[in-house]
């Protein structure tokens, strides 16, 4: 019997994901995967994208004009994340491609993470756990460490888009805080109301926050929109959260407020140039590092590999994607 024709469209998942996840695009698709989870370099990536219509990808593998040449079947690329400042949108929409992300999957989950990082680094509990393993705990005393209070206090929002808002939230009505936030554009009256958040420049918002979260998209313009300058405004008791990206905080600066008690403490999840962290970071016992993790619950995790996978198959089967970052 001759073989059937070959009609459907490959695919590509370019790291490790949840094995449901690739069996549901195997019944629309030829997957190619990477159980395994090999570092692929970007040779191997153009190599492994020839013939494929679209590719599942992870946010750390630059999609430009170079790479898109060299794959000309590509149609539509596919990140399991929010942020999507791997996509060089321009080549994209030079080319036809549709990039797509993850938006409100992970709103909440990533939200609850800035909380956890803000009350870590305020209240010293990856640094008087370390006290505590290391045997040093022998007696109660009154300034154990002390740390910054939450409740009550002024938190300072950068970037106030849907993670922003849920983090406003948290503050405002769990914690009782004043918030402040500052965004290339300010919110409508009735978002602003449920968030009980108040618009202000970016001065006032570093010099008046006690906690101060970074939520905003990395962009070229965004580049250390947090250095020395602005880390100088801010309160010396200060605490900051970076939960947005690497390359907005520049890192150099902070490791060196941090070491001169410029500012108080910070709780990062994102660096500049990940996994590499900056020496200056990990030497300093007031700051709370994490590995990129806001969004990894299981279930969000899996939504966001869902809904990456929903936007393969609906561009590729129906012309449609659901959550397109450009034309
Ligand atoms: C995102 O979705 O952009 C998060 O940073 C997870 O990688």
């Amino acid at each position: 019997m001759p073989d059937r024709p070959h009609t459907r469209p490959a695919v590509l998942v370019a790291r490790a994901i949840f094995p449901e996840t690739v069996q549901r695009l195997r019944a629309h698709f030829d997957v190619e995967d990477n159980p395994d989870d090999v570092e692929w370099s970007r040779e191997e990536l153009i190599q492994r994208l020839q013939g494929k219509a679209g590719a599942l990808l992870t946010g750390t593998q630059r999609i430009d004009d170079e790479l898109l040449r060299a794959c000309p079947q590509l149609r539509i690329v596919a990140n399991m994340t929010v942020g999507f400042n791997n996509f060089d949108l321009a080549a994209l929409d030079a080319h036809g491609v549709v990039g797509t992300n993850t938006p409100d999957v992970l709103t909440e989950t990533t939200a609850d993470f800035g909380f956890a990082l803000l009350l870590a680094a305020a209240r010293r509990v990856t640094e008087s756990e370390r006290y505590l393993r290391a045997g040093c705990w022998t007696r109660w005393s009154y300034d154990l460490f002390a740390g910054a209070e939450v409740h009550g206090t002024t938190l300072g929002i950068l970037g106030m888009g849907r993670i922003g808002q849920a983090i406003a939230r948290r503050g405002a009505h769990g914690f009782g805080m004043r918030v402040l936030y500052h965004n290339r554009t300010r919110l409508d009256a009735r978002i602003e109301a449920e968030c009980r958040a108040t618009y202000v420049s970016k001065d006032e918002l570093l010099q008046a926050s006690d906690h101060l979260v970074l939520v905003l998209p990395y962009t070229p313009q965004n580049h250390h929109i947090i250095g020395a300058a602005e880390l100088a405004q801010m309160k010396p008791t200060a605490v900051l959260v970076n939960i947005a990206r690497g390359g907005i905080v520049d890192d150099a600066a902070l490791a060196d407020a941090l070491r001169t008690r410029r500012i108080a403490a910070a709780g990062l999840d994102v660096f500049e140039g990940e996994p590499a962290v900056h020496p200056g970071l990990l030497e300093v016992p007031n700051v709370v590092l994490t590995p990129h993790i806001a969004s990894a619950t299981v279930r969000t995790r899996r939504a966001m590999a869902d809904l990456a996978a929903d936007n393969l198959i609906a561009f590729l089967t129906e012309g449609r994607a659901l959550t397109p970052v450009n034309a």
